[in-house]
């Protein structure tokens, strides 16, 4: 079977790498080559950088807010009209179940409509000096931004970056991740058709070094967003340094989600399962550490156990399955050795192993470890696959000491029908986002992001913009003998 070579998008045209390397792309349930992209390096970077620059400068900058929204607004309804080609693309690539695909998508197509309406609604501030003077706060967007995303939710990710930037009036240089670009470069080809200008957008396919690092290092790029792993994210940090660029850090957790006895035992079963295991634990929110209130422990950890081993790991495509195989072959050794770790650390009431039955593709076991040490390095590391740490505690005190007992900072979820418990915990909870009786449900009206070491900014809402968004005083003198000292 020949595999189709495809092109970056850079400057508004399709492009080879000026070395004309290219990388493989995976399907990760049958391990199959599927498609060759180019592996971009410096010159790349440059060039799009380079674009990118002359469009913001040429145009775009000067866009009126209302062009910029049309254009988001055009996107999304393209989005909409190319959904069950686009999830077909995302569930190959990634290898996530077919309908959770679906549901990325519509989520995609939601965040650009979400940020066309708001393009319109930015605006800066008079403030009330006491002085005879307007002192006004303008809005202008930072420049250019780079913008550097995972491969758990492709297409997704690209949408929380460049629809908030494009709604800013910023320019883009967006870097996929290199397990799963094919969905944004499929979405690219609609780009200038929606009124996208050239250059005002670039895609550039390449591993993290080579086309990650030139562009967080470029001096002509102002700032970088990033979402990632924590090791990932701190390299960013520093060689952002150099060039003062404007950081945003999304960089995941080891999220608690936390269940008391009273709360409904069967919807506490069904929210441990989903807030774990949905995407193949392939989130950054992953609700990893479930805690679990003494009195219901042992039940609970049974009827999870239960329902885990009845989860239907096959190909993404297929819709008989709902769990689907890891990203790739390093994400399968990674968490396949956590697994092992696991049953070291802690006991196994599920799973505990990769599943072999298919002989390809990078397929695990949903997995739940119980009597999980808050200190185990199960219950400390970000694992990022369907490994979930069951832990007891005591009282309330007790379940906010551990869940707070962690270098993250994402997200937590607390389950209880008390809701005076239920508000002392969030109070308590020391992160960006928290669920009560539920986990993972995301929206893009509501802000996103993370405390601690879970990186910094935030994404989504009226917060997404923000970080697209310089600050500039203005001072307008209104007073004909104004004060001075020298005349
Ligand atoms: P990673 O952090 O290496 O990759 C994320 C993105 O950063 C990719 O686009 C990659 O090409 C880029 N990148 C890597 N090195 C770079 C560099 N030196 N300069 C600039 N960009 C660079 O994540 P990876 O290796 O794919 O996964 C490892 C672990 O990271 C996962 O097991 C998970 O724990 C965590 N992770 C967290 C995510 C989140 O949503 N917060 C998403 C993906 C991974
Ligand atoms: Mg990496």
């Amino acid at each position: 079977m020949s595999v189709q070579t495809t092109t970056m998008y850079i400057g508004g045209q399709w492009v080879a790498a000026a070395s004309g390397r290219t990388m493989d792309v995976i399907d990760p349930s049958s391990e199959q080559v599927i498609a060759k992209v180019p592996a971009a390096g410096a010159a790349d970077v440059d060039r799009a950088v380079k674009a990118a620059r002359a469009a913001f400068q040429g145009g775009w900058k000067e866009a009126t807010a209302q062009e910029r929204g049309r254009v988001l607004l055009r996107l999304a309804e393209r989005i909409r009209a190319r959904k069950a080609e686009l999830a077909e693309i995302e569930t190959r690539n990634n290898g996530k179940p077919i309908v959770e695909s679906e549901y990325d998508i519509d989520d995609t197509a939601t965040c650009f409509e979400y940020y066309g309406g708001l393009a319109t609604k930015i605006h800066g501030e008079v403030l009330p000096v006491p002085a005879p003077a307007l002192a006004m706060a303008l809005r202008e967007p930072v420049g250019v931004a780079g913008q550097i995303i995972p491969w758990n939710y492709p297409l997704l990710m690209a949408a929380w970056k460049l629809a908030p930037a494009l709604a800013a009036g910023c320019a883009c240089v967006l870097k996929p991740a290199e397990q799963t670009p094919l969905s944004i470069l499929a979405l690219a080809k609609d780009f200038e058709d929606v009124g996208i200008p050239k250059g005002v957008v670039s895609i550039i396919t390449g591993d993290g070094p080579e086309a990650g690092g030139p562009l967080v290092s470029h001096a002509d790029v102002n700032k970088i967003a990033f979402t990632g792993s924590q090791a990932v994210g701190k390299l960013i940090m520093r060689n952002a340094a150099d060039t003062l660029k404007r950081v945003t850090l999304e960089l995941g957790g080891k999220s608690p989600n936390i269940f008391f006895a009273d709360s409904d035992f069967e919807n506490a079963v069904d929210g441990a399962l989903f807030g774990c295991f949905i995407n193949q634990g392939e989130v950054c929110s992953a609700g990893s550490r479930v805690l679990v209130e003494r009195s219901i422990y042992k039940k609970f950890v049974d009827a999870t156990a239960e329902k885990a081993k009845k989860i239907r790991v096959g190909p993404g495509l297929d819709r008989q399955y709902n769990m689907g195989p890891l990203v790739s072959k390093e994400q399968y050794d990674r968490v396949v050795s956590y697994q092992s770790v696991g049953k070291k650390e802690a006991k196994v009431a599920a799973g505990g192993a990769a599943v072999t039955e298919y002989g390809k593709g990078f397929y695990v076991q949903p997995t739940v470890f119980y009597d999980v040490d808050n200190n185990a390095a199960i219950a400390r590391e970000e694992i990022f696959g369907p490994v979930m740490s069951v832990i007891p505690f005591q009282d309330e005190a007790d379940a906010i000491r551990i869940a707070n007992d962690t270098s993250y900072g994402l997200a937590a979820a607390v389950w209880t029908r008390d809701i005076f418990k239920a508000m002392r915990v969030v109070k308590s909870l020391e992160a960006g986002i928290i669920w009560v009786n539920h986990m993972q449900p995301t929206y893009v009206e509501a802000p996103w992001g993370g405390y601690k070491m879970s990186g910094f900014g935030r994404e989504l809402g009226k917060w997404g913009v923000e970080e697209y968004l310089e600050t500039k005083q203005v001072y307008i003198n209104l007073d004909e003998k104004p004060i001075g000292w020298y005349n």
